[in-house]
C-alpha cells in the first residue's frame, strides 16, 4: 500500500493569487467563435455555487481535510445570483451553450432553484435556451426536483458510488443511504428532469464489485450509467495509480455480463466514451440504454476540451487541474463594463493552453505530487 501524503493547501490562500487577466487580444478572426491555443472553442461553462457538501467522499473532500474547522468561504465572497447571471450571458454571448451548476453540492445553495429561473431565461449566440444541467449527490433531490424543474433546469446527473449500502456509506463517509438517492432519482425521474445520468468514480479495491450491480439496475431504467476513473485532482485526496481501475478492465468486466456495443459520440468534446446495451440481433437496443466511460487517467480527453470553470467566488478555471485561476469578481464589483469583461474572457481564453491530463504521464512524480491543484468540492466536477 503506497504512503498516503495529505498535503493542506488551500487554493483561496493569499498566497495563491489570482492570475492575471491579459489585457489584449489578437483577435484573428473577431466575427469566427472564440478558441483558444490549441483550436478549442469554448462551449461548457460548469459553475460552482458552494464549496459546501454534505457528503464527505473521500477522493474528494476527506474528513481529515475537511473538518468541522475546515474555513469555508463566508457569504460575502460567494459571486451573487445576479453576479453569476451576468457572467453566464457575457460567456454564452462567447459561443458558450452549456451551463452546468456544479458546487460542493449545489442543492446546499440557498434559494438555487432562482438561479436556475435567471439562468433558463438568458440566451446562447444562435437564440436559443442554453443547455441547463446540474451535478448533484441526490440527497436533496427529493425535495427539489420538482422546483428545479419549474424553474427550467432541464436535466440532472447524480453521482452514486455502489448499490451497496455498507460500501456507499463507507465512500460518503456520513452514513448516507443508498435508498435515499435512488428516491432522488425517481423524483428527478418524475419531475421530467431527463436524460438522467449517474457518475459512479471505480476505485479499485473500494467499489469495483459494485460495477455490474450498478450496471445491472440501470440497465433498461433510461438512465445512462458512467464509470469515471478516480482522477488524482485536487491536493488532498492522497490520489495512488494502484487505486484506478482502467476503463478498458470496467468494460471487459462488464462484457462478461452483458452484450455491448461502442456508440459514436453525441457532441465534440464528449467527456465519456459511449457503449450500448446490444439487443438479441447483436445491435444496440436503445430500450436497454446505455453505460458511459469517463477515462481521464488512461485515454485524455484535453483535445476537444470546451470547458472553461466559475469557482464559487468567481475565479475562472481552465482546467479541472489548474492551480491558478483568473478572479473576475474584482472587474465585477469594481464597475467594469460588459465589453471589458467581454474582452478579459475573450483574452483568457484566447491564450489558454491547458492539457493536464495529457501531459500527466510526462511530468515527474515529484512535480505531480508538489503540485497546488484546486479542490473538485470548490471548482466543481
Ligand atoms: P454531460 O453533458 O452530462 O455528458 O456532462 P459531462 O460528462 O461533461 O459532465 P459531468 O459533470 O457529468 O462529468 C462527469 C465527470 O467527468 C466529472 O465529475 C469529472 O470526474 C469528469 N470530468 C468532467 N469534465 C472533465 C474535464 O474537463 N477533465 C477531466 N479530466 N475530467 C472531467
Ligand atoms: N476522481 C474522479 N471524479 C471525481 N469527482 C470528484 N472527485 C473525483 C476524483 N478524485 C467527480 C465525481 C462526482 C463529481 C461530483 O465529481 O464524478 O460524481
Ligand atoms: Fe460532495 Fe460530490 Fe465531492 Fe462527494 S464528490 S464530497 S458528494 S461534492
Ligand atoms: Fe480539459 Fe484539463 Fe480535463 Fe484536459 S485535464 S480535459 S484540459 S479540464
Amino acid at each position: 500500500m503506497a504512503e498516503r501524503v495529505i498535503p493542506l493547501y488551500d487554493q483561496r490562500n493569499p498566497r495563491a493569487p489570482a492570475l492575471p487577466i491579459p489585457r489584449s487580444v489578437a483577435l484573428a478572426a473577431s466575427d469566427g467563435p472564440l478558441l483558444d491555443r490549441l483550436q478549442r472553442p469554448l462551449r461548457d461553462l460548469r459553475i460552482s455555487v458552494t464549496d459546501r457538501c454534505n457528503f464527505r467522499c473521500s477522493y474528494c473532500m476527506p474528513k481529515e481535510v475537511f473538518g468541522k474547522d475546515y474555513p469555508y468561504l463566508p457569504h460575502a465572497d460567494l459571486l451573487t445570483f445576479e453576479e453569476i447571471t451576468r457572467l453566464a450571458r457575457l460567456f454564452l454571448a462567447q459561443g458558450v451553450r452549456k451551463i452546468r451548476l456544479t458546487g460542493g453540492e449545489p442543492l446546499l445553495r440557498k434559494d438555487v432553484e432562482r438561479l436556475v429561473e435567471m439562468l433558463a431565461g438568458l440566451r446562447t449566440v444562435d437564440g436559443m435556451p442554453p443547455e441547463l444541467t446540474l451535478t448533484t449527490n441526490g440527497s436533496l433531490l427529493k425535495r427539489k426536483a420538482r422546483a428545479l424543474r419549474d424553474a427550467g433546469l432541464q436535466r440532472v446527473t447524480v453521482s452514486l458510488d455502489a448499490l451497496d449500502d455498507a460500501v456507499f456509506q463507507r465512500m460518503n463517509d456520513v452514513g448516507f443511504p443508498v435508498a435515499q438517492v435512488l428516491d432522488g432519482i425517481a423524483a428527478a425521474q418524475d419531475a421530467g428532469l431527463a436524460p438522467i445520468k449517474v457518475n459512479m468514480v471505480v476505485k479499485r479495491g473500494t467499489n469495483d464489485d459494485q460495477i455490474v450491480p450498478m450496471a445491472r439496475h440501470f440497465r433498461g431504467s433510461g438512465i445512462a450509467l458512467r464509470f469515471i476513473e478516480y482522477m488524482d485532482v485536487g491536493s488532498s485526496n492522497g490520489w495512488c495509480m494502484d487505486e484506478v481501475l482502467p476503463s478498458a478492465q470496467v468494460l471487459a468486466r462488464l462484457q462478461q455480463t452483458f452484450a455491448l456495443v461502442p456508440l459514436q459520440p453525441s457532441s465534440p468534446g464528449e467527456t465519456a466514451e459511449r457503449w450500448g446495451y446490444a439487443g438479441a440481433d447483436g445491435r444496440h437496443d436503445p430500450a436497454l440504454g446505455e453505460v458511459g466511460f469517463i477515462s481521464s487517467v488512461t485515454q485524455a480527453f484535453c483535445r476537444d476540451c470546451n470547458r472553461a470553470r466559475l469557482s464559487t467566488e468567481g475565479r475562472l478555471y481552465l482546467c479541472l487541474f489548474a492551480e491558478q485561476g483568473y478572479d473576475l469578481r474584482a472587474p465585477l464589483r469594481s464597475g467594469a463594463s460588459d465589453t471589458e469583461i467581454t474582452a478579459s474572457l475573450a483574452a483568457i481564453w484566447s491564450q489558454r493552453a491547458d492539457r493536464y491530463s495529457e501531459i500527466r504521464a510526462l511530468l515527474p512524480p515529484e512535480t505531480r505530487r508538489a503540485a497546488r491543484r484546486i479542490e473538485m468540492s470548490y471548482i466543481g466536477g
